[in-house]
């Protein structure tokens, strides 16, 4: 065979193979094979000498022909070679249309607790947290419950030892924050508290809590009285009613529980528990009942929710249902 028909099988041998070649590792094999230093080109030119004279321009011009062949048929593969085309289903028609994006937003318990707790600021309360991990002292002890008490009931709480509990209420907070602060103290402490309820449209084992606490001296019922029914009409509306109907907590004396009326409804709904902090708590905390008083009050957050927004039932606001959640 002659050489310029040897060259003209490498050709065909070299396009073949760079055809084949299927991604990066097996590119560089093939120019290494046929471009390297040692390659077949570099062979090709010792065959040169073999060449009879008269072919010998031809053979060198075909020589060069073939090196640039192989070389630009070397580059566009390096661009191409382990990026497969896209598939069909990967390309993006943009004429399309666009899926609509929904915006996440708050849940609705949050978003009552941020609104209750602005309208607490701007009559000056601060905002006040404590443990749901409880024990007896802040959960019973030092707001006056006695040993005896039917709300220290192992049915009535989640009991995690013989001291230690799920917080069954908030008035935990007011004792954390006296302990910790000389008066005067005025905060609101809001957050979940667990109750072994059997679950219903209005019971749940878990629940929130808005509970406050205002001691300095000279504070009276009147300014109890006249916080909640502000508190009510910011956050109900200005023709919402309110009343105190006298009742008994052992953390205040007197006691009242505070109930809402709105005017295109019949009866009156109760909204939480309140009253004058009793002097023992005070005394259990170190605070010298002489010279201070205080009012406290703890009100269900669900129940707030439920009311403002027409909610019938407590647990569409735990089942995180989206079609729900969504409408507020
Ligand atoms: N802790 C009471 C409960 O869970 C609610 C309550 C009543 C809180 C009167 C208070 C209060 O601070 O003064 O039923």
């Amino acid at each position: 065979m002659s050489e310029l028909s040897q060259l003209e099988k490498l050709r065909q041998e070299a396009l073949e193979q760079l055809r084949s070649v299927s991604d990066q590792v097996n590119l560089e094999q093939w120019r290494i094979r046929y471009l390297g230093t040692k390659g077949a080109l570099k062979a090709a030119m010792a065959w040169l000498k073999d060449v009879p004279r008269d072919q010998k321009p031809e053979f060198g011009k075909r020589l060069n022909e073939l090196k640039s062949v192989l070389r630009e048929a070397y580059e566009a593969s390096k661009a191409g070679v382990g990026k497969a085309a896209p598939a069909a289903a990967q390309i993006v028609d943009v004429t399309l249309p666009g899926l609509p994006l929904r915006l996440g937003h708050r849940h609705v318990l949050t978003s009552t607790v941020e609104e209750i707790t602005e309208i607490f600021a701007r009559m000056g309360f601060s905002v006040a947290y404590g443990p749901e991990v409880e024990d007896e002292r802040h959960n019973f002890d030092a707001l006056n419950i006695p040993p005896s008490h039917p709300a220290r009931d192992e049915l009535e709480n989640f009991y995690i030892d013989q001291r230690t509990m799920l917080r069954s209420q908030t008035s935990t907070v007011q004792i954390r924050v006296m302990e910790q602060t000389a008066p005067p103290v005025r905060i609101i402490a809001p957050g979940r508290v667990y109750r072994p309820d059997a679950v219903d449209a209005t019971h749940y084992f878990m629940f929130h809590q808005l509970e406050g606490l205002y001691v300095d001296q000279g504070v009276t019922m009147v300014d109890l009285r006249t916080t909640l029914d502000q508190f009510c009409k910011s956050y109900f509306g200005p023709d919402v009613k309110t009343r105190f109907r006298a009742s008994f907590f052992p953390f205040t004396e007197p006691s009242a529980e505070i109930d809402i009326h709105f005017p295109d409804q019949g009866r009156w709904v109760e909204l939480g528990g309140c009253g004058m902090v009793d002097p023992n708590v005070l005394e259990a905390v170190g605070y010298d009942s002489q010279k201070y008083t205080g009012f406290a009050f703890g009100m269900g957050i669900e129940r707030m929710a439920l009311r403002k927004h027409g909610i019938g039932d407590i647990r569409l606001l735990f089942e995180n249902d989206v079609r729900f959640l969504r409408q507020f």
